[in-house]
């Protein structure tokens, strides 16, 4: 509920998907597929319904935008952006492996549909959510100097 957020409007909301509710968001998936294309291989499909059960939770992250006449539509979308980081930091300062996914899934009209999203919400995160199972990847250092310029 913290981010930065002109205004203070809380442009966001949260679904929290677990379980069930995974396999239900793997069948919109499928869905979304076979509307734009009818003949897709079953296997394909199948690949499809699988993703969300990748992690045992899955938390989408809305803009959900209000009417107001200085925040315009982008500086909501910021924010929401920047409160969907935060619980991402938090998710990892608690040692829960969390990474941000969207791909075309995340824009198709299917989904935003069926998970209830108005016209004017947009669909901005799917946070996978679990257990790592696996080493830390380690990160490269990356040198910021080409990213920063005095003025
Ligand atoms: C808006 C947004 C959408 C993203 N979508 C995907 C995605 O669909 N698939 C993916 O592998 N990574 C996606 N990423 C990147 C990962 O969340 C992650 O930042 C990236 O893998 C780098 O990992 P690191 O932050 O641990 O270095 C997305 C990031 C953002 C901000």
């Amino acid at each position: 509920m913290r981010a930065p957020d002109h205004g203070l409007l809380r442009p966001w909301r949260f679904l929290v998907l677990q379980g069930a509710a995974r396999e239900r968001l793997g069948e919109l998936f499928a869905q979304a597929a076979l509307a734009d294309e009818p003949e897709l291989p079953a296997a394909k499909l199948d690949k499809l319904r699988g993703k969300p059960l990748r992690a045992p939770m899955i938390i989408v992250g809305i803009c959900s935008p209000r009417d107001h006449p200085k925040v315009p539509l982008l500086e909501q979308q910021l924010a929401a952006g920047a409160a969907i980081d935060n619980l991402l930091i938090a998710a990892h300062a608690q040692d829960i492996g969390a990474i941000w996914r969207t791909g075309p899934m995340a824009t198709h009209d299917t989904v935003t549909r069926g998970l209830g999203l108005t016209e004017q919400e947009s669909l901005l995160a799917f946070l996978y959510l679990g257990t790592p199972d696996g080493p830390r990847r380690p990160l490269k250092e990356e040198d910021f100097q080409p990213y920063v310029q005095d003025w």
